[in-house]
């Protein structure tokens, strides 16, 4: 199944927004997920996935101009992975399989459910098609000199957020393989920053995008066009070419979303994207799953999903930006009472955290967790540009 551009009813676009009232009596079943998580079998999971993911954490950091390759072998067929014969090239294509790269990122425990075979056998798959990915120079060898890790990492790509200070807290914009976090209250402007990434990113490298596609994956109904029209047009960018860039999917529900990102690889590959935003990544599981009973099953669904988004901004090289709820914790004495949802699972497994907040009429990013940006924080302002940075004059008469 191919995804289609979907365009949006007016009776979408105007889907009210969930209100903070329900974030708050949500917040109560968060608070449990903290305290029960790590004694919940959630951990053996994240366990297993750890250990697929160890085989594959020296992916190759590719350059645009790799990417064809990257395209090419997604193309291979799957029997052309040692051990797979055609009984289970056939199973892996009915559960929606076609390439090495879909069985490189699929997850252990899916696997051995959706092709009725043990999680053994499902990992030998798994690690056979990395295998032959490897082989052809795509994921990294398990071991690489430093020399050639420096240089890799320097042939990331970053795409700009719109605003130059904002771009300043990722030190020089937002990573292609991660997955960058950014979890604030309503209005803070996770929504708006986005927005103005669809434009952006579809933008020269040289001018700070990804000269790519874009997938938008919009779980709240928040999802705007004629925002991006706006946007494109205060940024001297035609706003036909940017708005036909964008692939937005409309997700109703969690097991919608975990299909999306199951065969999210295959839609990467059609709308040549570099940039995948997923707003909001939990507000449909905390939705669905809201009873005591239930925390374990949706934590470790979340868990799932992020990490196979983490694979996937790896093995294809986009980055992946997903945003996240607050909660209160009142049990901060100090600093600001909100954290954010989801426990630690969608922590975990994001490269990047960025708490999001307003202040005045502005916005303020701080980096919260990070390999290895300083934990600063930046000024932004949200205007018709969408991000944007704030008007010096008007800042330094305010402070
Ligand atoms: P939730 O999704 O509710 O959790 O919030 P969010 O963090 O996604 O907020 P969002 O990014 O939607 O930011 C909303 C804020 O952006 C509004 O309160 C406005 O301040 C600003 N904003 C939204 N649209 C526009 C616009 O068209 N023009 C301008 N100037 N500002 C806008
Ligand atoms: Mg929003």
């Amino acid at each position: 199944m191919r995804n289609k551009k979907s365009t949006y009813s007016t009776s979408d676009i105007e889907q009210s927004k969930k209100s903070n009232s329900e974030n708050i009596a949500d917040d109560s079943a968060d608070d449990i997920v903290d305290k029960e998580e790590e004694s919940l079998e959630l951990e053996k999971v994240e366990e297993k996935e750890n250990t697929v993911m160890d085989n594959n954490t020296e992916t190759s950091l590719t350059t645009l101009s790799e990417q064809s390759q990257i395209n090419d072998l997604t193309n291979l067929e799957i029997q052309d992975i040692e051990g797979i014969g055609p009984t289970t090239a056939k199973k892996l294509r009915e559960a929606g399989i076609f390439s090495v790269m879909d069985l490189a990122v699929a997850a252990v425990e899916d696997l051995a459910v959706d092709i009725n075979a043990s999680k053994e056998s499902a990992a030998s798959f798994i690690m056979a098609a990395q295998k032959l990915l490897r082989e052809s120079d795509v994921l990294e060898k398990e071991f690489i000199t430093a020399d050639t890790a420096l240089k890799k990492r320097r042939s990331l790509l970053r795409c700009s957020t719109g605003s130059s200070m904002l771009d300043d807290l990722f030190l020089g914009g937002i990573e292609t393989q991660a997955v960058t976090e950014l979890y604030g209250e309503f209005g803070s402007g996770k929504s708006q920053i986005c927005h103005t990434m669809c434009i952006t990113a579809g933008q020269p490298v040289e001018s700070g995008g990804l000269n790519s596609g874009i997938i938008y994956i919009d779980t709240e109904g928040t999802f705007r066009p004629e925002r991006l029209e706006q946007i494109s047009s205060s940024r001297n960018v035609d706003p036909v070419r940017a708005l036909q860039n964008v692939a937005v999917c409309k997700v109703y529900n969690s097991a919608h979303l975990e299909l999306i990102v199951k065969n999210l690889g295959k839609y990467i590959d059609d709308y040549k994207a570099k940039l995948v935003v997923v707003d909001s990544i939990i507000s449909l599981h905390r939705a669905e799953f809201s009873g005591r009973g239930t925390l374990a099953d949706r934590q470790q669904r979340l868990n799932s999903i992020m990490h196979k988004l983490l694979r996937i901004s790896e093995i294809y090289n986009v980055a992946i930006i997903v945003t996240n709820q607050v909660q209160s914790a009142p049990d901060t004495f100090f600093g600001d009472p909100t954290k954010p949802t989801g426990g630690n699972v969608i922590g975990h497994a994001s490269t990047y955290r960025v708490y999001l907040r307003k202040s005045g009429e502005n916005r303020i990013a701080k980096m919260i967790d990070s390999p290895y940006h300083p934990y600063s924080e930046v000024r932004f302002t949200i205007n018709e540009k969408g991000t944007d940075n704030l008007d010096e004059g008007k800042k330094s008469k305010k402070e």
